[in-house]
């Protein structure tokens, strides 16, 4: 019997484009892409749905590219999500320890998942929020703090630090719901930056500490991690696109033009852009082009571009981990292709800044039209759903997938027709 190929589907729904990955994992435990599909977006708004019938209609189309290329069809569908109504914190959970029969004070799995448990009932979160993620920063034993493992450890009390994500119901519901109409089913949700990290932080840099800032058209997404953990997450409202309308504004433009004209000439810092620089500005309507120096072009991108990360810096600058950051600031995204964000970066949090591709080294087939930072969530998504079928859950915490809650959830505020 040939062995069933075991596929992963990532699904980014990013506010300018739809991107859909199909892979499968190979024999010498490879992610090997087998389609991809990229569509502009529609219906979507800061990285949040606005539209269900125009979200679907991209989604499909994106799903439906990757699955001719890879002739295969899109399951397990781990799909990202963010926007302004994430919200995470910290919490704590404590238990008495039950242990085995033979063991009473051996730390079990059912410990640990009842700690966490406790962890997300103490947070009290509101019937208008859904839990998206769980994460365990460390664990507490009687009184000995900062353990990784505690399954196997022996002792009275079990404590947890947890890192708890959550998002607001109505936005998940409608990323479910975009993907239900069209006959696909979300096998999870997985918060964008924690996917962007995953594609383009290694163990070492999650270990020292880096802050990832993944730039995409909509928003700002920022995850900082610090001794392997994820310790923050936020949203900046503002990204490529406020740079674009910038332009289109500055330069009287349309957005298309000004699209162009960034990626074409943009740069961040117009001190480093020498003044005989000229560009060309089309004209609308057949007239005749405008000249402008491309250090004006800068200028106009200069203060949008500060403000995203100033307003970056200082959602960070006062957290722990932040004096910590030893990997420093990695950026990501499709605005982190904007020349001299990488130098502006570097004046803004005075530490090192990179631009962050997504890791290749662990992928096969055909990565060369991915190796760019504007797949960096996408490719997150690969190697979280990859992790997910090993055995290592998004949420631990609760036997049924996140995709089952809502479910349950949806039909009983709809009727079960709307959804097929
Ligand atoms: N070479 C470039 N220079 C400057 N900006 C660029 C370049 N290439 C892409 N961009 C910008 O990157 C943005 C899109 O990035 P990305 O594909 O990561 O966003 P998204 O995932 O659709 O949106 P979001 O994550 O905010 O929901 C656009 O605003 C685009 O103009
Ligand atoms: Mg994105």
């Amino acid at each position: 019997m040939v062995k069933q190929e075991q596929i992963i589907t990532a699904l980014d729904i990013g506010t300018t484009k739809i991107c859909c990955i199909i892979s499968t994992i190979t024999e010498n435990d490879q992610i090997e892409i087998r389609g991809i599909g990229e569509t502009k977006s529609y219906g979507l708004s800061r990285g949040v749905v606005s539209n269900i019938r125009q979200a679907s209609e991209s989604i499909l189309k994106a799903i439906e590219e990757a699955e001719r290329m890879a002739d295969l069809p899109a399951e397990n569908i781990f799909v990202g999500i963010a926007g302004e109504h994430i919200k995470s914190y910290t919490a704590k959970g404590i238990v008495k320890v039950t242990g085995t029969k033979k063991y009473p004070t051996e730390i079990t799995e059912k410990d640990v998942e009842k700690v966490k448990e406790d962890a997300k009932h103490l947070a009290s979160i509101g019937n208008d929020r859904k839990i998206i993620h769980v994460m365990p920063m460390y664990y507490t034993i009687d009184n000995r703090p900062g353990i990784k493992e505690p399954v196997g450890m022996s002792g009275n009390r079990l404590e947890a630090d947890v890192y708890i994500i959550t998002a607001d119901i109505n936005s998940v519901m409608n990323i479910y719901h975009s993907i239900d109409r069209i006959e696909y089913k979300a096998k999870d949700l997985v918060l964008e930056s924690i996917a962007s990290s995953s594609a383009v932080l290694d163990e070492d840099e999650k270990e020292l500490g880096a802050l990832l800032i993944d730039i995409g058209g909509g928003s700002a997404d920022i995850a900082v991690y610090h001794k392997q953990n994820i310790c923050f997450t936020e949203v900046i409202p503002f990204g490529g696109q406020s740079i674009t309308n910038d332009i289109a504004i500055g330069l009287r433009t349309p957005n298309k033009q000004a699209e162009l004209i960034k990626i074409k000439y943009g740069h961040a810092i117009p001190e480093d852009i020498d003044e005989g620089e000229i560009i060309t500005v089309p004209g609308i309507g057949g007239r005749e082009g405008v000249k402008k120096t491309r250090k004006f072009i800068a200028e106009i991108i200069n203060p949008r571009i500060t403000e995203i990360l100033e307003m970056t810096y200082k959602k960070v600058k006062d957290i722990s981990a932040f004096k910590a950051l030893t990997a420093g600031v990695i950026i990501t995204g499709g605005a982190s292709k904007l020349k001299g964000t990488d130098l502006l970066g570097e004046r803004i949090f005075n530490m090192p800044v990179q631009i962050g591709y997504p890791r290749l080294d662990n992928l096969a087939g055909i990565t060369d039209s991915i190796n760019d930072p504007r797949f960096s969530t996408a490719i997150g998504l690969l190697y979280l759903g990859k992790e997910n079928f090993e055995g290592n859950p998004f949420d631990k915490t609760t036997g049924k997938s996140l995709f089952e809650l809502i479910w349950n959830r949806m039909k009983e505020l709809f009727r079960f027709e709307d959804f097929v």
